[in-house]
């Protein structure tokens, strides 16, 4: 019996704890979670660092109001500012507000230089950008829209990898392009590097914003601390969320000053963004993501990872049509059945999540051990060898 409302589709397994790449389960089993509350928990589960300095600020001061400075939060935008495009921050609490608010500021950056037309956003068609109103119209998924009308308008879709439809569909009132660098939910289909560098062009010529989704693929996930840095572009506003909390619920939109300064007081805000706790928690993950030689490794060990799984799909081609994606955020795309797949690996201990166009998601710790890679790569050899 459950008194919560029947929206996920639950397993009927639960956990008691969690330890770095482990969970363990309440009735006595260890298992390998390659799914980390999906690219969550990006130092994975109950890092002493973040116990550490979320204790100390548990003792001193969990929430107050965004009517007054919070130095915490003051350090984690600092500390965003100076490694990245951004140089302005606001907080949030999740992934979908995070994006929410990326399109707000795009709408609220034209009407404050006198072009209020300009407001529609376009995006990728079957994305993934959140569960708000907005952000599933943003999406456009007939999926999650169903039964959610009437219809949020302003979202305009091209296909993925469309390129003249997506010149087509850019019109004197686009305000912006919204993608994710890596769709996450949508297949970890990767954009190209000369992609994005493309879009950049675009948004420059028809003089409108590049908005780039790295709730998901952002924070390290994909090796560079944002997945768009392979392409060497410069997007105007970014919204994070996720690993960058490490567990804890913290949203962020990043922006240019050219954008960021239509937002005057009063244009936005949230009751618990930006809180003490969440800003401690933000700024001890960064501390680990950000120490020389961190995002190194994942890069290093994720090509282990890559080229192990690339080695099982010569081995079973009949399972395995595709390796996808870059740095922790990997996908396989099968011939076979994803969930068979899923519950086969789940029955060797080892958790793992789908996405759209069977592809099923590895998405373990950034600081996975080697050891727990090899790990990995065997249960996944034999779930092929099984499932051939
Ligand atoms: C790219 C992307 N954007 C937005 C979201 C929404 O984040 P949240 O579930 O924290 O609202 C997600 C969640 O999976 C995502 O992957």
């Amino acid at each position: 019996m459950t008194y919560l409302a029947n929206n996920y589709n639950r397993r009927k397994i639960s956990f008691k704890r969690g330890k770095g790449s482990y969970l363990y389960s309440t009735n006595g089993k260890k298992y390998l979670d390659f799914v980390q509350g999906i690219a969550v928990n990006s130092l994975g589960h109950s890092n002493l660092y973040l116990i550490k300095e979320l204790n100390k600020q548990s003792k001193k001061l969990w929430h107050i109001s965004n009517a007054f400075t919070i130095p915490e939060g003051e350090k984690l935008a600092k500390r965003l500012v100076k490694k990245t495009f951004a140089e302005s921050v606001i907080f949030q609490n999740s992934g979908a507000e995070a994006t929410e608010a990326a399109i707000k500021v795009a709408r609220k950056y034209f009407h404050s230089i006198g072009k209020p037309k300009k407001n529609r956003i376009l995006c990728i068609k079957n994305s993934f950008h959140g569960r708000t109103l907005a952000t599933i119209f943003a999406s456009g998924s007939k999926k999650m829209t169903k039964g959610f009308g009437p219809k949020v308008s302003g979202f305009d879709h091209f296909e993925f990898g469309d390129h003249k439809s997506l010149e087509k569909k850019i019109t004197k009132n686009t305000a912006a392009i919204l993608v994710e660098p890596i769709l996450g939910e949508g297949g970890i289909k990767v954009i190209p590097k000369w992609c994005l560098k493309g879009l950049r062009k675009i948004c420059d010529k028809k003089k409108i914003l590049l908005i780039l989704d790295e709730v998901q693929c952002g924070i390290g996930r994909s090796g560079k601390f944002f997945a768009f840095e392979y392409a060497k572009v410069r997007p105007d506003i970014v919204p994070i969320a996720k690993g960058i909390g490490g567990g804890f619920p913290i949203g962020a939109v990043l922006m240019s000053k050219k954008v960021s300064k239509c937002m005057v007081p009063g244009s936005h805000g949230s009751t618990f963004g930006g809180n003490p706790l969440a800003m401690s928690i933000g700024n001890a993950v960064l501390d680990q993501i950000f120490k020389k030689g961190f995002l190194n490794n994942v890069r290093k060990n994720s090509l282990l990872l890559i080229d192990g799984l690339k080695k099982i799909q010569k081995d079973y081609p009949s399972v395995i049509k595709e390796v996808r994606g870059l740095g922790f955020l990997l996908g396989l795309q099968l011939f076979k059945d994803q969930s068979k797949f899923i519950d086969k690996l789940l029955e060797n201990k080892m958790l793992t999540i789908r996405a759209s166009e069977n592809v099923v998601r590895i998405l373990p710790p950034l600081n996975v051990s080697k050891k727990e890679i090899y790990i990995a790569l065997k249960i996944i050899r034999k779930v092929c060898e099984y499932i051939k």
